[in-house]
């Protein structure tokens, strides 16, 4: 059953339940209550291996993954890419704090991010290894600081050409993208950098997320690398051409993306333009986030009211835009599965919404399903990434509890926020 694949490598259909990682999901839900997200290790593990695999097939010189925190960065998933050797890709200080927490060691900590600000580049300074510098002001920020400790500076390029990602919103490296530097504000940057007596060591580019067609590589790998000619780069250089692989969200987006049909592309065009170069094989970066934990993920929700309306059946939730904002802000489509009875009949088609006060509070659209009714537990899949990092309090919504899910043992990772979490900051 083909949507099925779209669940963590672990899970089966056993006496017309779903499970994940051998656990009875009514029973977690029961005790852990809903909206519930899960991850499922074993799916993640696989994930990390798949992307470590294809290095070492395709990239004859050093190469690195690097987890991107924003996909969803606690404690537990920080410990967790501590258990494959990953760097940890933060934005900020508030992530960088996570990431320490979670025992990512300074080595492994590379600092993104937009717009730094002070807080954020002095904790960098003084808890990462690499700085991955977007902008000359941030430079400036950087050369006025009392110690630069052990940090290593790359630039972010602006290439000029995006990846296809399904939506404007999550396309970066386009020629009028907010992110990254131009040719002629990162030559002005060098001059800065010269003036300054700072070394830049590295060249970072990212096009985008959620895409599954690679050829745009070649074209942003060509810039990247014409600019690492032109620095001068030579030795240990590091090169990264950001994340954005993509995962599959419905059955009509399967099979999934295959990782080492990415590593390989990267790969070739790497090795091939620094040959034309004359450049030394860098050290490469890949940079995945949703790739290595969407998959993981699963939201289970419980039904709470079914409205019938002219040519739509309604299943309204207890999760909804408030820990999913994905369809709300992209359009992004998903599937589900019934929790008891998933290979049932689909004699419905069904739309999925949330408890909220916006009509846009929807998760699925029309779906085929088997008939739902009130209580019934709905599963998510794919929802690993980018639904618990975006998620808010709107309506005064608790964000869930989160479980870790390992053959033979269930965690609680994250507790359900309470009535007194959302209190805590008012004065
Ligand atoms: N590197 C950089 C510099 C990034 O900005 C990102 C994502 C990544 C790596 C990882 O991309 P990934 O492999 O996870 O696709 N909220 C949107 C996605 C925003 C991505 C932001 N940057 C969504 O839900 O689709």
């Amino acid at each position: 059953m083909s949507r099925l694949q779209l669940f963590p490598t672990s899970a089966t259909i056993q006496e017309n339940q779903l499970t994940i990682a051998g656990h009875d999901l009514s029973a977690l839900a029961k005790k852990y209550g809903t909206p519930l997200y899960l991850y499922d290790r074993a799916t993640m593990d696989f994930a990390a291996h798949d992307y470590q695999a294809a290095l070492k097939k395709y990239y004859p010189a050093r190469a690195s993954i690097t987890y991107a925190g924003k996909a969803f960065l606690c404690k537990a998933i920080a410990q967790w890419t501590q258990s494959h050797g990953l760097w940890v890709d933060c934005t900020g200080e508030g992530e960088i704090a996570i990431a320490k927490a979670g025992g990512v060691p300074r080595e492994r900590i590379l600092v993104h991010g937009v717009n730094k600000s002070t807080a954020d580049l002095n904790s960098a300074l003084e808890n990462a290894s690499v700085i991955v510098v977007d902008n000359l002001a941030e430079l400036e920020r950087i050369s006025q600081a009392e110690s630069r400790g052990a940090v290593s500076l790359w630039l972010r390029i602006l290439p000029g050409v995006a990846v296809d990602t399904h939506h404007a919103h999550t396309q970066t490296g386009q020629h009028d993208s907010k992110f990254g530097m131009t040719r002629e504000e990162t030559r002005e940057a060098l001059a800065f950098c010269k003036a300054r007596g700072l070394s830049i060591s590295g060249i970072h580019f990212h096009q985008g997320s959620n895409f599954r067609d690679p050829a745009p590589l070649k074209q942003a790998i060509e810039v990247g690398l014409d600019m690492a000619n032109e620095i001068g780069l030579a030795g240990e250089w590091h090169f990264s051409p950001g994340g954005g692989w993509g995962v599959a969200y419905h059955e009509d987006e399967l099979p999934q993306p295959d990782t080492n049909e990415y590593a390989r592309v990267i790969a070739k065009h790497v090795i091939s333009g620094c040959k034309t170069r004359g450049l030394p094989l860098p050290h490469l970066h890949l940079e995945p986030g949703r790739s290595l934990v969407a998959r993981a993920g699963v939201a289970i929700y419980k039904v709470g009211a079914i409205k019938q309306r002219k040519n739509k059946t309604w299943a309204l939730t207890d999760g909804g835009m408030t820990d999913n904002p994905r369809h709300a802000m992209y359009g992004a489509k998903y599937s589900a599965l019934a929790v008891s009875n998933p290979m049932g009949e689909k004699t419905a088609r069904v739309s999925i919404a949330g408890p909220y006060c916006e009509s846009g509070d929807v998760i699925i659209e029309d779906l085929p399903m088997p008939k739902l009714k009130q209580d019934d537990l709905i599963a998510i899949p794919a929802s690993g990434a980018y639904h618990l990092s975006m998620s808010s309090n709107y309506n005064g919504a608790r964000k869930p509890a989160v479980v870790w899910l390992e053959e033979g043992s269930a965690r609680l990772i994250i507790r359900r926020e309470t009535l007194e979490d959302l209190l805590r900051r008012d004065l």
